[in-house]
């Protein structure tokens, strides 16, 4: 089946969640928690295939008020494919970044709504994620772990930005890990990224044990 993030399609399988495949793919999604269901970064809006997809369960309906749930967004760490077709995605950090460049105007309205939508469903989403760690189902190292992943491709992105903007055509062996080009990007420009076919061949253990950790995160 295929997936299509941010405008650019990649095949997929059903099983997957949401946020595993936009990650293997290198696409603009926010994922600051290292995909437990907390940070709320990795929402997404379904633009095709909602049908395709697992139904909303008590924790997304804990972090989603009716209102972006009704405009069809989804929280990309707790959705699943589970049926054959196809699933065309927005993620929310790639709808602002598209906000920033062409209608800057309409950057407060939304954040403001968004903000205004979080808040209504704050007590309930507290209250969920405190029943998670009362009852084990959020176990704590794992988290650290992944949080301290996550942070880590954040600041590669901010280092090859850097790089980027000082023209340095040599990147670092770190930058040469499979994920780094595109959640550094910021614009999924992988396909043109020069390293792109030495990333492939050297997949580095350090990644492996990264998506390792994210493929057993908790999900319940
Ligand atoms: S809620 Fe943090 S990655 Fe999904």
């Amino acid at each position: 089946m295929f997936v299509h993030i941010n405008d650019k399609q990649f095949e997929a399988k059903p099983g997957e969640r949401l946020i595993d495949v936009a990650r293997k793919n290198h696409a603009h999604i926010g994922y600051f928690c290292g995909a437990n269901g907390i940070c709320q970064t990795c929402y997404v809006k379904v633009l095709e295939g909602m049908h395709l997809l697992s139904p909303l369960d008590d924790r997304e309906k804990a972090m989603l008020s009716d209102r972006l749930i009704d405009e069809g967004i989804r929280v990309a760490c707790l959705t699943t494919l589970e049926k054959l077709g196809t699933v065309k995605l927005l993620t929310t950090v790639e709808e602002v970044k598209r906000m920033v460049e062409k209608k800057p105007q309409e950057i407060i309205p939304y954040q403001a709504k968004m903000g205004w939508e979080s808040l209504v469903k704050f007590p309930e989403t507290i209250a969920m994620q405190a029943q998670r760690f009362s009852t084990g189902k959020l176990e704590t190292w794992q988290l650290v772990t992944d949080i301290a992943g996550a942070v880590a491709g954040a600041l590669e992105l901010v280092v090859m930005a850097v790089q980027g903007s000082l023209g340095w055509g040599k990147k670092t062996k770190a930058f040469t890990r499979e994920y780094v080009p595109a959640a550094t990007d910021g614009n999924e420009s992988t396909k043109e990224h020069p390293d792109k076919k030495k990333a492939e061949k050297k997949t580095s253990p350090e990644i492996d044990t990264s998506l390792k950790q994210h493929k057993h995160a908790p999900v319940n």
